[in-house]
This record gives C-alpha cells, sequence and structure tokens, in this order.
C-alpha cells in the first residue's frame, strides 16, 4: 500500500498536524468517552487510528486489564504506533475496507475516517461485527464541510475548502459521509442513542484556531503536491491564517457526534 494514496498525505508535518489537532479536539473526545461509558477492562477498536494520539487515551482510559485495537492502513502511521510500545494495545496494518476479523469488543472508535474510504458503508458494517450485542460505537465525522467560513469570508479560504473537498471526493471519498451514518447504522443493526453537534465560532485568540491555520499550512502543500493548485499560490494559502485581520472570527467545520449500541 502506497501512503501517497491517502489524500491528506503521512509525512511528518502531517502527524504533527493531528497532533495539534489532538490537543484541540481531546476534551471533546473525552467526553464522548465518558458518555459512551468506555471504561477499565473493555476491549475496544480504534477504526483508522491514524499515528494514535487517541489510540493513546483509550488505552489509558481502559487500563492494564483492557485492550485497544488499533486498525490503520498506512505503513507509516503504523510505525508511529508501535513506537509509543503501549502494552495494552495490538496495533494491525489493516486497510478497514476489508472484514476486520474481530469479533466481541466493547466499543469502536472512529474519528474523520469515512470521509476517506471508498466504501465506508462497508466500513460500518464491519465495526458492527466486531462489536458484541450491546457494544458501542462512537463516530465524529463532518456532516457539513462547508459550514467553515471565516467570518467575513475571505476568497482564498473559500477557494482552499472547495479545493480540499474537490481532492477528497476525486480520491474516492465524500467529506459529508456522516450524512449518510444513520442510514449505514441502520442497515448495520446498531441504534443511533446519541447524537450532537460539534461547531463553534472562533476567534485567533482560541486555541481552536491552530487547528484550521495548521490545516492550511500543510493543506496547502499537499494541494499542490496533487495538482489542484500553482507553486506560486502555495505561500498565501499557507499563511492565511497566520494573521488575520482585526476582528476576524471563524465558523469551524460542522463534525456530527454520533453514539450508537449495537442491537
Ligand atoms: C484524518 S486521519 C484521522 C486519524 C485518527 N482517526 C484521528 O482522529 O486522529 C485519517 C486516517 O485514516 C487512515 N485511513 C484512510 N483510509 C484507510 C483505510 N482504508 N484503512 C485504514 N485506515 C485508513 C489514514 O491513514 C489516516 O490515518
Amino acid at each position: 500500500m502506497n501512503d501517497g494514496d491517502y489524500v491528506l498525505g503521512t509525512r511528518d508535518d502531517e502527524v504533527e498536524r493531528l497532533g495539534l489537532q489532538h490537543r484541540v479536539w481531546r476534551g471533546r473526545v473525552l467526553e464522548a468517552f465518558r458518555r459512551a461509558r468506555i471504561r477499565s477492562g473493555q476491549r475496544v477498536v480504534d477504526v483508522g487510528a491514524g499515528p494514535g494520539f487517541v489510540t493513546a487515551d483509550l488505552a489509558s482510559l481502559v487500563g492494564p486489564s483492557g485492550r485497544v485495537i488499533a486498525l490503520e492502513r498506512s505503513p507509516h502511521f503504523v510505525d508511529k504506533l508501535r513506537s509509543r510500545g503501549l502494552a495494552n494495545v495490538e496495533v494491525r496494518e489493516h486497510d478497514v475496507s476489508q472484514q476486520f476479523g474481530l469479533g466481541g469488543a466493547d466499543a469502536s472508535w472512529c474519528r474523520w475516517l469515512l470521509s476517506f474510504v471508498p466504501t465506508p458503508a462497508a466500513t460500518v458494517r464491519h465495526i458492527g461485527d466486531a462489536l458484541r450485542p450491546g457494544g458501542i460505537a462512537v463516530f465524529h465525522e463532518y456532516a457539513a464541510y462547508e459550514t467553515w467560513r471565516i467570518m467575513p469570508p475571505n476568497p482564498l479560504q473559500e477557494r482552499f475548502r472547495s479545493l480540499v473537498m474537490q481532492s477528497w471526493s476525486e480520491s474516492g471519498g465524500e467529506p459529508d459521509v456522516a450524512l449518510w451514518l444513520p442510514q449505514w447504522l441502520a442497515e448495520a443493526g446498531l441504534e443511533i442513542v446519541e447524537t450532537r453537534i460539534l461547531a463553534d465560532i472562533i476567534t485567533p485568540a482560541d486555541e481552536t484556531w491552530q487547528w484550521p491555520r495548521a490545516f492550511m499550512e500543510t493543506g496547502a502543500r499537499r494541494l499542490h503536491e496533487l495538482g489542484y493548485i500553482e507553486a506560486t499560490e502555495v505561500e498565501a494559502m499557507a499563511v492565511l491564517l497566520d494573521e488575520p485581520p482585526e476582528g476576524a472570527h471563524m465558523l469551524t467545520p460542522l463534525v456530527a457526534e454520533i453514539i450508537a449500541r449495537k442491537r
């Protein structure tokens, strides 16, 4: 498997960005795990674990008597996951389009993955198969990526956002994949027990600002690498959120939190 096939890339600058993203989102993730009652002794599947920032949190939640099975396709991210040396984490290099070969898990976690897989409904089915009856699946996936806007709107950011969405679609994904989740979950034998919208209006003084800022920095380079923008456009996009105009605000892209239980 070639890491380059994954539209966001898997280089070290992407690992760094995922780390920053994790710091910004960590509170909400832990809150979702609390509501899903993920706890000590449980067996939890981290689906598309990336370099393992959330995996490490899950490992600490389930403790030495529990187990986290981290599924990830990118060999580079798999190395990062393994180098964490977490005793209660089993790392498997695996394409989640294929059956997981797992059953009886107490819970699963899946964030910002389904937008990038060509057959997300199949992945949701595999998640269902991996859970025991009563097992809980937690998702954080985009439902309305076009909500990501600067206030007032900025043409360069609007162009960046459109090209990002285009690049995800053209690589076989769907940015607003959460819109289909209720249907796929029902088909996979899971009932939704809780939903919420995760979106904010932020200013450059908020730590959350660093998340889209970093995404534009790595994303502009990636868009050029993939042939969506000219080299001359990269710099202006990459630094757009570094020094926003006085009074700028931003609406973050809308994430749907969906917690479902296997029947
Ligand atoms: C945006 S990252 C999110 C990583 C992690 N879930 C998080 O929230 O930090 C998407 C991850 O999905 C992985 N991925 C994409 N397609 C995959 C597939 N078919 N099988 C397994 N992992 C995949 C990528 O390699 C990447 O690690």
